[in-house]
């Protein structure tokens, strides 16, 4: 729980913060799900931008922001060069789906044609480092 700040978390965040050389602040988080809503909120807080471009198959949790075509059938992922938006279940807004931009992955072509058709829109783009093979 990190709703009480205590002296070794801070002393752990500034070896952080010394080890990493582009760390200039540590955000802790209880799951992966959490720290992914935190660095959504702070990308869009410093950008003043809302959309977040994400990749197609790669899972980031279980919150609204990020469950859109994590898991997609082969019948439901839409063209290549368009991908299907597809929330994770029912219960996640339409207008939390539309901020999302999907991406195939593996085609560095893609991204970059994303990154030219959403240039002013994009708070940021987030990648699974492995993803799984689902
Ligand atoms: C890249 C990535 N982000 C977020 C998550 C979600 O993590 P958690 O299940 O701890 O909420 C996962 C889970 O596998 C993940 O692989």
């Amino acid at each position: 729980m990190f709703g009480t700040c205590n002296v070794p978390e801070v002393e752990l965040a500034e070896k952080i913060c010394a080890l990493v050389p582009c760390a200039d602040l540590v955000q802790y988080a209880n799951s992966g799900s959490e720290a992914v809503q935190g660095a959504v909120r702070a990308a869009r807080g410093f950008t003043g931008r809302t959309k977040i471009l994400k990749f197609e198959g790669h899972d980031h949790g279980w919150a609204d922001t990020l469950a859109v075509s994590s898991k997609p059938s082969a019948a439901e992922v839409g063209p290549y060069d368009a991908p299907a938006r597809l929330p994770h279940s029912h219960g996640i807004p339409p207008g939390v789906v539309e901020e999302v931009v999907v991406c195939p992955w593996n085609d560095p072509a893609a991204p970059r044609t994303a990154l030219d058709a959403h240039r002013t829109e994009l708070a940021a783009v987030i990648a699974e480092a492995f993803p799984a093979l689902r």
